[in-house]
């Protein structure tokens, strides 16, 4: 299921992702699956990389003419000064997760929140706009499906987190990516039951409820309404509490997967230009977790 189409050969052209730590990255399998189905020929490793080695790795990817890496934690927002440039919706959430290398000159992208969106769209809510959405959590996690949402056109997005402080930074930040009729704000502690009841769509963007803490959950279900989506980016396990609950209640659930899913192939799609086979990535990772 794993094996090249091609074998590998002086014309393969390579991919990478790199992070600390990266052992457990499922990328190299859903990618390698992704050239398989498609034909391209076409390599994809994981590299261990430390922060100190980050410039040598960035040299290493002109010197060897790597075409596309994904970058994750811990190397999102340090190895942006290292490229060429940046693309703006990248710029604007301050963190990279795709490098495109064309003959030398390196281009960041950011497609996790783009990936979120076009996940929930084709598995759960296919119209955004006009909707109230209210977020869980103000993290980086946050800030990329925000950025990614306000191009939807919602009616409102609240930002609900523990630390109040740091929804209100976030919502500040990103006002000017609102269009116009879009409300982006964060939520007082007094409205939040309010708001929540009123919700169309509720994302879980903090780690509650994530392997091994599979008890918790970051809301309770019975605050929504049974017309809510409710949607969570974790996906160990690929059913949180969470969402198990707002399925007992009727209402429609959405998993972390499909962002991972996505988010991997807009960065096959920005490398290659040909489409990605989608059901087949999912296929491969979702054999691979079980
Ligand atoms: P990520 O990149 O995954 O978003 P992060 O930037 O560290 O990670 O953000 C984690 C988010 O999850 C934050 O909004 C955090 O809340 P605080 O700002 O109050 O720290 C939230 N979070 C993490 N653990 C939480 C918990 N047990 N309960 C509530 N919120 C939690």
């Amino acid at each position: 299921q794993n094996q090249l189409v091609h074998p590998i050969d002086s014309k393969s052209i390579l991919y990478a992702v790199i992070g600390d730590p990266i052992v457990h990255s499922k990328s190299p399998i859903m990618m390698n699956r992704a050239f398989l189905e498609t034909g391209i020929n076409g390599v994809y490793v994981a590299f261990h990389i430390k922060d100190h080695a980050l410039p040598d790795f960035v040299a290493g990817i002109r010197a060897m003419n790597i075409r596309g890496v994904n970058v994750t934690i811990p190397h999102k927002q340090a190895i942006m000064p290292l490229l060429d440039a940046i693309d703006p919706a990248a710029q604007a959430i301050g963190a990279v997760n795709t490098i495109v290398n064309d003959n030398g000159k390196l281009t960041g992208y950011n497609t996790d929140g783009i990936g979120y969106v076009r996940s929930l769209k084709q598995e759960a809510m296919p119209q955004l706009q006009g909707k109230k959405i209210v977020i869980l959590g103000a993290g980086g996690a946050a800030r990329g499906i925000v950025y990614a949402l306000l191009q939807e056109q919602p009616e409102q997005i609240m930002l609900i987190n523990r630390t109040v402080s740091k929804a209100e930074e976030l919502g500040s930040s990103l006002q000017a990516y609102c269009m116009e009729g879009s409300v982006l704000q964060a939520c007082s502690p007094e409205q939040t039951e309010r708001i929540i009841a009123q919700a169309d769509l509720v994302i879980n963007t903090t780690s509650t409820g994530m392997f091994p803490n599979v008890e918790e959950t970051p809301l309770d279900t019975s605050l929504l309404s049974e017309h809510t989506v409710v949607s969570d980016l974790i996906y160990n396990p690929l059913t949180t509490k969470f969402l198990l609950t707002a399925a007992d209640r009727g209402m429609k659930t959405h998993g972390g997967l499909g962002m991972f899913i996505y988010q991997g192939a807009y960065a096959f799609e920005y490398w290659t230009g040909v489409d990605a086979p989608v059901s087949a990535m999912r296929d491969v990772v979702l054999a691979s977790l079980s």
